[in-house]
């Protein structure tokens, strides 16, 4: 028997009316088919936690893919579905999307002259997860609407802020789970519970992550880097001996802990600041890991986690690129904003970022952020329609022309386009051009 808790308060005092409404919505329409419906995992977690939510996923006994169905041709919405995991994605007309998973209902006969019973499915559902943090069930449906549903203990493990498997073989049913551990105690400041701890030991030993593929390795550290501070979670999986699995050469240097936390401020600063300008976050970090190994090294660590062709190259041409620039910077600095200009433009925001977590000299961090605020954007406003206008024969003396109009420009000069019109007309001329 599970524990239960009223928690319609929480629900009522924590969720905006929009995802109120949607929960009493999805409950009224699993009473019409006579489902019992519920809303599970991260929502609830994150519910308890008091922590920003993200995803709804509900899981249904019966079956899903009827009740995404029938909840879109009410409320107007569209669905995806499943047919082999018998799921389905119900789809709102801003994109907003509520996951919906079946949980079917299951007859078991027991021994003797007893019944057949029937085994709660939601039960048989939450069990097959990773930790109990995760078990967390809320109903749905009108008469029970907001009483959650504990099994596995996992409401006393968030107050006692503990990560704790359900089953001992988790780790070699899925040994991604290893890497959700670390996740998980890294965002929640929750510690690995002990038996936890060794059945992750364990699994590492007869070679869980060895025989993981690359891909499933890669998606696991990209969420861990994407997360606000990856730096105790990366140690934690070197503690582990996790890295040395990935690679025998990788090892956590306090060098390296450093850069973690200059990436951390200079994300933090420029997040601030540039909330529209969005880059991969995992990947400045995954930068910060990769950084101090040779190329022949930071490639066999690309290969066993197969990163695609293009964040290969960035991990690997770019991030050598950048390190290279950022060295070379500090070795002329000052140099003229013309200089700093077509030294910084080509590379992206992830590792200009890079560069600036790098930098130990605060005058090359503010010359780079001065080029990122003020002189990334500097274009010409005139084109070459403008310049063909002014009776000047196309060819490459048309960029050469649009590179000194950007050269002024980066000194402040040639605000509008007449200034340029006229600079362009000007340098014609004395270039005996028209
Ligand atoms: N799950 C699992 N084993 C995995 C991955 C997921 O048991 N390897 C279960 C978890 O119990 C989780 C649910 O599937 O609650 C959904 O997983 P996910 O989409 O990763 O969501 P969250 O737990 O919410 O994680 P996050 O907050 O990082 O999105």
């Amino acid at each position: 028997k599970p524990r239960t808790k009223y928690v319609g308060n929480l629900l009522k005092s924590r969720l905006n009316t929009r995802i109120r409404t949607l929960l009493s919505d999805i409950g009224n329409a699993g009473d019409t088919l006579g489902m019992e419906i519920f809303v599970v995992g991260g929502f609830v977690r994150d519910l308890m936690l008091e922590r920003p939510i993200e995803d709804v996923d509900v899981v249904v006994e019966g079956d899903g893919i009827v009740f995404a169905r029938y909840f879109s041709s009410i409320h107007h919405c569209r669905f995806h579905q499943h047919r082999k995991f018998n799921t389905a994605v119900i789809i709102f007309e801003d994109g907003f999307k509520v996951d919906v998973a079946s949980a079917r209902l299951e007859y078991y006969a027991t021994p003797a002259a007893l019944p057949v019973v029937e085994n709660s499915s939601i039960k048989m559902d939450l069990a097959r997860r990773d930790f109990t943090i995760n078990t967390l069930a809320i109903s749905l449906n009108a008469e029970s609407f907001g009483t959650l549903i504990d099994y596995f203990g996992g409401v006393r493990d968030i107050k006692d802020k503990i990560i704790r498997i359900i089953h001992n073989l988790s780790f070699i049913e899925d040994p991604t789970r290893i890497f959700r551990a670390i996740k998980f105690s890294n965002r929640f400041g929750f510690r690995i519970g002990k038996v936890t701890a060794n059945l992750i030991k364990n699994a590492l030993n007869v070679g869980a992550v060895k025989h993981l593929s690359g891909l499933r390795v890669l998606s696991e550290l990209k969420q861990i880097f994407s997360e606000d501070n990856p730096l105790p979670a990366v140690q934690t999986m070197a503690d582990y001996g996790i890295d040395k699995v990935i690679h025998h050469d990788l090892k956590l240097t306090d060098t390296t802990c450093a850069l973690f936390r200059s990436v951390g401020k200079t994300l933090a600063w420029h997040d601030l600041l540039y909330s529209d300008d969005v880059y991969p976050r995992w990947s400045v970090y995954f930068m910060a890991w990769l950084h101090g190994y040779s190329f022949t090294v930071s490639t066999q660590i690309a290969d066993r986690l197969m990163f695609p062709i293009k964040e290969k190259e960035l991990l690997l041409e770019q991030r050598i690129k950048a390190a290279q620039q950022i060295r070379l910077i500090e070795k002329k600095h000052p140099v003229s904003n013309q200089q700093m200009y077509r030294w910084l433009i080509h590379f992206k925001t992830e590792c200009l970022l890079f560069m600036l977590a790098l930098t130990k000299k605060e005058s090359v961090r503010k010359a780079i952020s001065h080029f990122y605020t003020h002189q990334r954007k500097t274009q010409p406003l005139i084109g070459g329609k403008d310049l063909k206008s002014l009776g000047i024969t196309p060819g490459p003396v048309y960029s050469t022309i649009l590179n000194k109009i950007i050269d002024e420009k980066l000194d402040g000069k040639l605000n509008t386009m007449e200034e340029e019109i006229k600079f362009a007309k000007e340098y014609a001329f004395e270039n005996k051009l028209i």
